[in-house]
């Protein structure tokens, strides 16, 4: 980590002159339409002019690039508790899933992380494995005999019919799944519209948009609350929320209804997305490299056929496959911070209030650390990375709770699905990254399937 990219920015704040803070000015309300049209166009070209720390007048707002890797362990790792979620983000996040674990902070915090770490341990994992294998099993009966699939929306209904499983131990058709993952997509849409909006109407008043997010937010609630009342026969069997539920909760007293009622919102919106919109784009680097494809079904077919177990060491072009797909496509895009006390960042002030941008997304591209970043190459992955340059999952205390979740869900479908069907790519045009709340491609991954010969 010794190159160090620092490009000196116009003088201090004080000792700007009228013209150079009214040309500024100007200059940062222009980026608006730019930033809504094309964020990561604008943030790479910040970084590459002004280097690791660079800032970022976007309106009223300064966002502070902290692109470093010394930096972002400060940030998110060592100083993580003085770099809060407290961002506007957040604070639209916190609408609809309330105080769960993603936003709470200090003992509430603490107390979630623990009651919620049994329920998403290895061992808790190998037992919902079985689950996961056999809804994608009916899910790829249900696609095979089509010859073209969208599996953007397919792969999006399949994971939440497969979390809503684990994570709440709720029985969801596919086709309830598939309803409630478009009410779950347009909801992060609007929050996203509201981020990027300094105009957004306060969430009180009842205009278009704010009806459309109550409704939504109104529907998967009704979801959470037919889990949270599941008869035990009905329910799946163990799942992830079962640590908070009463009677069952490891430590303390049993929680008030609305904070479990949180937590399942706040897991169901971090797992769907995020593993679903991976899995997509997996899909279509595998149908984008049909060499890479090849080696994945090979290793599959060289291995007992259908066995569950864990993919990294068994599977090692599969679970590298995925980890490139990550570093090409990180879900989560951005991850923002707000700065509590005055600071110094690799000779960079950071004044207290800041907001603080980490992107994996730009970290993932960044020549320094990744030789022809553009380009899809999973063997780069047969050394670990250094954490601080690859964090598709955070880093540090507050890093994903659910990668372990994430990673065997996702490796789990991907395996089952090369095992059965080859993937070729419909279109010459590939999607390309629209950033949102998380990382969507901009159209739909439509792939041509066959099964695959055995
Ligand atoms: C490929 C799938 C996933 C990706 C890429 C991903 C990524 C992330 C990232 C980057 C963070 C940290 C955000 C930040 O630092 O601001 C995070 C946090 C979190 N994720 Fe995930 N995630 C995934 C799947 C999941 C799943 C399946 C679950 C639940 C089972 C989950 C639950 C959480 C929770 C609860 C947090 C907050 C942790 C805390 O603040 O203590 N995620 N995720």
């Amino acid at each position: 980590m010794s190159t160090f990219n620092f490009v000196a920015e116009p003088g201090a704040p004080a000792r700007r002159g009228l013209v150079t803070r009214a040309r500024e000015a100007v200059a940062s309300m222009a980026v608006i339409p730019r930033m809504r049209r094309a964020p990561l166009a604008v943030l790479e070209e910040r970084v590459r002019q002004r280097g690791d720390m660079a800032t970022l007048d976007v309106g009223p707002y300064r966002y502070y690039l902290v692109h470093h890797p010394e930096a972002i362990r400060v940030v998110l790792e060592t100083r993580a508790d003085r770099y809060p979620r407290r961002t506007k983000i957040w604070s639209e996040i916190r609408r609809v899933v309330g105080d769960g674990i993603v936003i709470s902070e200090g003992a509430r915090w603490r107390s979630q992380r623990r009651r919620l770490r049994p329920g998403l341990s290895r061992a808790a994992l190998a037992g919902y494995r079985a689950r996961v294998v056999s809804r994608t099993d009916d899910w790829i009966d249900g696609i095979a005999g089509l010859r073209s699939v969208d599996m953007s929306s397919e792969l999006s209904a399949l994971a939440l019919q497969v979390f809503a499983d684990l994570l709440l131990g709720l029985p969801l058709t596919l086709e309830e799944a598939r309803a409630t993952a478009r009410v779950m997509e347009s909801i992060s849409r609007e929050l996203m519209a509201r981020v990027t909006n300094p105009l957004a109407p306060p969430w009180s008043l009842p205009t278009p948009s704010n009806r459309r997010l109550r409704a939504g937010i109104a529907r998967v609630d009704r979801l959470i609350d037919r889990a949270l009342t599941l008869d035990a026969r009905a329910r799946v069997g163990p799942a992830a929320i079962d640590g908070l539920l009463p009677g069952d909760a490891a430590e303390g007293p049993p929680l008030p209804r609305d904070w479990i009622r949180d937590e399942a919102m706040t897991m169901l919106f971090a797992a769907h997305e995020t593993t679903s919109i991976t899995l997509a784009w997996t899909t279509y680097l595998l149908a984008a490299h049909p060499r890479w494809q090849t080696v994945v079904a090979g290793e599959l077919a060289a291995r007992a056929s259908g066995d569950p177990s864990s993919a990294r060491a068994e599977l090692p072009a599969l679970a590298r496959v995925v980890d490139e797909s990550m570093r090409l496509y990180p879900a989560a895009w951005f991850l923002e911070r707000r700065s509590l006390d005055d600071d110094v960042l690799c000779g960079r002030r950071i004044p207290r209030g800041a907001v603080v941008v980490v992107s994996p997304y730009l970290l993932h591209r960044d020549p320094r650390w990744w030789p022809q970043p553009s380009v899809f190459d999973p063997a780069r992955f047969e050394r670990p990375p250094n954490k601080l340059i690859y964090l598709p999952f955070g880093a540090g205390p507050r890093a994903c709770s659910g990668r372990h979740a994430a990673t065997m869900v996702m490796h789990a479908v991907l395996r089952r699905l090369i095992a059965r069907l080859e993937l070729a790519v419909c279109s010459f045009e590939a999607p390309r990254p629209r950033p949102g709340v998380n990382l969507y491609p901009d159209r739909a991954v439509e792939l041509a399937i066959t099964p695959r010969a055995r």
